[in-house]
């Protein structure tokens, strides 16, 4: 009899697990459990026993009852669950997708890209993680020059057992977080040579204690453009084209003497004032302009340092502060808010 009942426990457990529907699940026990259910009938079978087996088979028998519709029931929750995850109300108001947009600095990004295009410049892109260098070596700018301390520099160690490097070897091997997208203008040198046309936007990162005009991590737009009959006139159009481009017509430029390392001579571009067309606001601190760009002709190191003739060519950059143009453009007044990440503000674009 116990051989009977281990049977009869494979049987209904194998046909449990097999069970889609609570039709079939009301069917297997009704005809296993029911009143003349196949357990049913084993278990009436006791009373032909004698104690002693009664005793030992009863109690199993009871168990495996027990524990059978148990089972069923665990079955017939699953069912019920399965049943009501399948249930879709098409009644109910759909679940509203939010879409994303650009990020304000993107849409001036993607604005002056198609302009600079549209004049025949490529756009290039650097690394941010750049070697002492490009950042600063090639561009003009040796060791021991002041001009560095104008760029509060992350410098990055390299995790260095060999304490025989010497000074030079280190200088060579040092690497920054690119301070500004300037190493790209000899990159570009290097990679296409003369004549050159390119911008570069990117990212940027100085040590700066942050406020609400300074940021650690910053976006510039670099421009290069090389050729054999470039000449200062030359630049200040193109900048006069996308300052135009940018904020109207009417707008003027006007450039002031600025000391760079990697130019001579060098400048810094003012815009009239786009919100007071020049006749002083708290914008543009009463003067009725506003400084946007640093430019200059390219000095002769640098197109050495790219590999390029300088007694046959020369040529222009300039670096646009890309986050400061957004920031002009959308009267946004804390350079902080771009990078933060924060919805209600970015929600406004
Ligand atoms: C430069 O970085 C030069 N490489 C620009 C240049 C290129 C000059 C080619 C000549 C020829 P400067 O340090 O002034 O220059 O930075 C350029 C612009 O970057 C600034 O006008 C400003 O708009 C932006 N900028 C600089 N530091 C920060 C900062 N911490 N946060 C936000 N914007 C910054």
């Amino acid at each position: 009899m116990k051989d009977n009942l281990q049977k009869l426990k494979e049987d209904i457990l194998k046909k449990l697990s097999e069970i889609k529907d609570s039709q079939t699940l009301r069917d297997l026990e009704i005809q296993y459990l029911g009143r003349k259910g196949e357990l049913t009938l084993v278990l009436r079978q006791l009373s032909d026993l004698s104690l002693e087996q009664k005793k030992n088979i009863g109690s199993a028998a009871n168990d495996l009852k027990l524990e059978l519709a148990e089972k069923f029931r665990q079955v017939a929750d699953m069912l019920e669950s399965e049943k009501k995850n399948d249930f879709v109300d098409l009644t109910l108001p759909g679940v509203n997708i939010k879409r994303g947009h650009l990020h304000p600095l993107t849409i001036v990004q993607n604005e002056l890209e198609d302009i600079f295009t549209s004049m025949g410049f490529m756009i290039l892109d650097g690394p941010e993680l750049e070697s002492d260098y490009f950042n600063f070596e090639a561009l003009n700018i040796p060791k021991y020059h002041p001009a560095r301390d104008m760029q509060d520099t992350f410098y990055v160690a390299r995790t260095d057992a060999d304490s025989t490097r010497t000074n030079a070897d280190k200088s060579a091997t040092d690497l920054v977080m690119r301070t500004h997208t300037s190493p790209v203008q000899i990159r570009a040198m290097q990679k296409y040579g003369a004549p050159l046309r390119c911008v570069v936007p990117g990212r940027c990162f100085r040590s700066e204690a942050t406020d609400a005009r300074h940021e650690h991590t910053f976006y510039q737009l670099e421009g290069l453009m090389i050729d054999k009959d470039i000449s200062w006139a030359d630049m200040k159009g193109v900048l006069e084209v996308i300052v135009q481009r940018l904020y109207g017509p009417e707008t003027k430029l006007r450039m002031r003497p600025k000391f760079f390392p990697f130019v001579e001579p060098g400048n810094n571009g003012e815009v009239t004032c786009f919100i007071c067309k020049g006749a002083g606001c708290r914008l543009c601190k009463h003067s009725g302009w506003l400084e946007i760009v640093g430019s200059g002709m390219v000095h002769p190191n640098v197109l050495r340092a790219g590999g390029v003739d300088s007694k046959v060519y020369r040529g222009f950059a300039f670096g646009f502060g890309l986050t400061r143009l957004a920031m002009l453009k959308y009267n946004i007044n804390d350079i902080r808010l771009l990078n933060g990440g924060d919805l209600r503000f970015l929600e406004q674009f």
